[in-house]
């Protein structure tokens, strides 16, 4: 989407921290945007902010772990804007712990944030950009955590590489319907994403008895993060440039190639082993993959 100019923005997580950072960015590029947020106070609040920038801007209360909420909140943006070519499905949170200690309402209240609102978010507005014939653009929020895998992160990382993985595979469907893709995977940038928990409702996962960290321990490294206004720029060029993997932190090539060449080794080894040498000479079977020779269906 090269001209954003006069184009419609619809921003999950707009509220606060990236979410926001993008709203600004597009704002910026000449497109109204929708922010959808969980919370009300730093939603208008977040609104007014745009519109003190001469951004046309509008809020509406959603909860992307409801399908039904999102597609109202979608509705509600046909109605003030009447066409929606970028959606960021950005809305997250963050939880983990040691390996048993982990609630399973915590896991479900994470994978149903970070990981079906993706889904909603995919599966509401693709026939909403289809259906205006002039493109879009979707920007869904994964992170390094999608890519490498810190300990006592498993819940969280599970949901970012699901959002990527998913994301890799629409982005084929979605390139000869004219609709780009960007998978957005920063590291550590200073927003509330430690405080998550604000968003964690009872009603639907149960009472928080987890017990909070002690006073001394170590301040989250999300405070010392990068300034998400930086990751909101990064992604406006990158919706301008249809980049599919949009990094703000180069400083981790060095871990992810760490372990894309574990990976790699690992099929070298799978060549050399005594337990598969009797195993007949295979190709590749069509999948639908980027690159591939044969079969591919969406390149
Ligand atoms: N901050 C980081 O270090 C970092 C790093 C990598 C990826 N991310 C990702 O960036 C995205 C934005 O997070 P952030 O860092 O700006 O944190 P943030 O807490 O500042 O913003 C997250 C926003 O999502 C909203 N939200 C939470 N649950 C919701 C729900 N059910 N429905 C609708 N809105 C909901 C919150 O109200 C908040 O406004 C998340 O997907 C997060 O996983 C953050």
């Amino acid at each position: 989407m090269q001209d954003l100019k006069g184009k419609v923005a619809f921003i999950t997580g707009g509220a606060s921290g990236i979410g926001l950072a993008m709203a600004r960015a597009l704002g910026r590029e000449g497109m109204s945007v929708m922010l959808a947020d969980i919370e009300t106070q730093p939603l208008q609040l977040a609104v007014d902010e745009l519109r003190a920038a001469q951004v046309k801007a509008e809020g509406v209360v959603a909860d992307v772990t409801r399908r039904d909420s999102l597609r109202a909140a979608a509705l509600e943006t046909l109605a003030r804007f009447g066409k929606v070519h970028v959606v960021c499905n950005n809305a997250g949170v963050g939880a983990g712990g040691m390996l048993g200690q982990v609630p399973e309402r915590d896991w479900n209240w994470v994978i149903d944030v970070n990981l079906y609102g993706v889904v909603h978010g995919m599966e509401i507005f693709t026939p909403l950009m289809l259906s205006h014939g002039e493109g879009g653009h979707f920007v869904n929020t994964a992170s390094m955590a999608g890519l490498v895998s810190p300990a006592g992160m498993e819940p969280y990382c599970a949901t970012k590489y699901a959002v990527l993985g998913m994301s890799e595979g629409w982005a084929q469907q979605l390139a000869p319907q004219g609709i780009g893709m960007s998978i957005l995977c920063p590291g550590f940038v200073k927003t509330r994403i430690h405080e998550s928990r604000r968003n964690r409702t009872e009603a639907a996962y149960g009472h928080d008895d987890r017990t909070p960290p002690p006073a001394d321990a170590p301040p989250s490294p999300v405070l010392s993060g990068i300034d998400p206004q930086a990751v909101g720029n990064r992604v406006a060029e990158a919706v301008k440039a249809n980049e599919l993997y949009v990094f703000t932190h180069p400083e981790f090539k060095a871990v992810t190639a760490a372990r894309f060449d574990r990976i790699l080794a690992a099929f070298d080894s799978a060549a050399a082993s005594p337990a598969l040498s009797a195993l007949p000479k295979r190709e590749m079977p069509g999948l639908n993959l980027p690159g591939q020779q044969t079969g591919a269906v969406f390149e």
